[in-house]
């Protein structure tokens, strides 16, 4: 029987601290943080006179909410370096991540900063069952995104030998993963599938490799995924959060023992949940908007981070100092509305991932038809299905999703491998309309 004990053996210092040893930890940092930023960023200054708010004025954690958001908006309005908090010459690292229209968002790092984003990814490889000495093949990608490099500190902080295989030339990575023996992959869930679709082609039962852990994160992905990735590799599949602005992968992490939702790591960032229209801190359990303040940043302090991802909080559980978040479902960006109602694309991937005939391999096109907004689900059949069986799953479909989203779609079952795949992130919305 395992002991309480055994159960925390590697666990490091903050993973054992009370919920009240915590908070204290939270407020000091917390203090530190309000101060840094209004000091040396005069955009945080700015924000928090027109606010008519001191850092001093936090004198417990709920103060907080009395202190302004941060959106994507402040930080392309101060591009490229205005958000830093530190003298250029002491960043040792830039990231950057790509928005959806103009200029990238950019982020930088001190050189502790780099420590502590290491720490949490060491910490999160750790909980989703990663151990010193796994060789772990990281297939994020590398450069200004901070999935790759991010995912690489943690593994070798860890003491794990590392493969810092990037995105991209799939069938090379089926023989690195083939020849070198990872027990630990690191990926997108889509370019997992991608990976998934190599093995098979190539001859080789994904069932058979030396991967035993998944580490998925970086976009969506529902449960119905999590048992297609963990039937068909015979691996424990999990989930890491995060975001450029806050750290990067590492934020919050799902531990393998319970496969339960996200524990936060609340030594480095301090999490609320708001109502994204009135902008209220909601109660736990409540969903809404997920919102980031760091807490031991130094190059770019972050307060109340708008992260614009919907999810709400839910107690510890096995890591019982931290509470947890439950698995992201969707960007308020991502939302669909479609006559009236709003849909995410995980809701038709839970959907479809219940249906036999039907690959996880699928896109939703929206288009405009007699002025009115259409979406078709174009989706793959699963290898050798037959036409009847095609079109039987496409009726399931529509019907299956008309009952519980509540809307009324097209649906298109194409052939294998006739869809485009994802070699990081997956785009999951065509957008055909006429603007
Ligand atoms: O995607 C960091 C990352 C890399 C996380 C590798 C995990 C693994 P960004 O490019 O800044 O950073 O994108 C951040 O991606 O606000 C979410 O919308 C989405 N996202 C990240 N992780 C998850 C996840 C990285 N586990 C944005 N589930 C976030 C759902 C996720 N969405």
């Amino acid at each position: 029987m395992t002991t309480d004990i055994d159960r925390k053996a590697g666990w490091d210092e903050a993973e054992r601290l009370s919920q009240e040893e915590l908070r204290a930890l939270q407020l000091k940092r917390l203090q530190w943080t309000l101060r840094h930023a209004y000091e040396n960023v005069p955009a945080y200054r700015r924000k928090f006179d027109e606010a008519g708010v001191r850092p001093e004025d936090c004198r417990s954690l709920d103060d907080l909410a009395r202190f302004p958001f941060t959106t994507k908006k402040d930080l392309r309005d101060n591009y490229p370096f205005g958000m830093f908090a530190v003298p250029r010459d002491e960043v040792s690292r830039i990231h950057a991540s790509s928005g959806t229209t103009g200029k990238p968002t950019v982020v930088g790092y001190t050189k502790s900063d780099v420590d502590m984003w290491a720490d949490v990814v060491a910490r999160s490889i750790r909980a989703a069952g990663g151990r010193p000495g796994d060789l772990v093949h990281i297939a994020y990608g590398y450069g200004l995104f901070t999935g790759g490099l991010g995912a690489h500190y943690g593994a070798e902080k860890l003491g794990c030998t590392v493969v810092p295989a990037s995105g991209g030339m799939t069938a090379r990575q089926v023989q690195l993963i083939n020849d070198f023996q990872p027990r630990v992959i690191m990926v997108t869930p889509s370019y997992l599938l991608t990976l998934l679709d190599e093995f098979e082609r190539q001859g080789i039962d994904p069932r058979g490799t030396s991967l035993r852990v998944g580490i998925f994160g970086a976009e969506p992905w529902t449960e119905e995924m999590r048992r297609e990735i963990e039937e068909r590799m015979n691996i424990d599949a999990v989930d890491i959060y995060g975001l450029s602005e806050v750290i990067g992968p590492g934020v919050a992490q799902e531990c393998v023992e319970t496969k339960d939702g996200l524990h936060m790591w609340e030594d480095h960032f301090y999490p609320e949940v708001i109502d994204p229209i009135d902008e209220d801190v909601m109660l736990e359990g409540e969903r809404g908007e997920l919102v980031f303040t760091s807490l031991t940043k130094e190059a770019f302090p972050i307060i109340r981070y708008r992260t614009r991802d919907l999810t709400r909080l839910l107690p510890g559980t096995a890591r019982p100092g931290f509470r947890r978040m439950e698995k992201v479902t969707g960007r308020s960006d991502d939302m669909i509305i479609l006559r009236g109602l709003n849909v995410f694309p995980t809701q038709i991937e839970e959907i479809l991932l219940r249906i036999d005939a039907l690959s996880p391999h699928f896109q939703l096109v929206l288009s405009t038809k007699d002025r009115m907004d259409h979406m078709t689900v174009r989706v793959e059949a699963r290898p050798d299905t037959a036409a009847e069986l095609c079109r039987a799953a496409a009726d399931q479909l529509i019907a299956r999703v008309k009952d519980s989203v509540g809307v009324s779609v097209a649906v298109d079952v194409t052939d294998p491998d006739t869809l485009e795949r994802s070699l990081g992130k997956m785009r999951r919305i065509v957008d055909e309309r006429v603007k």
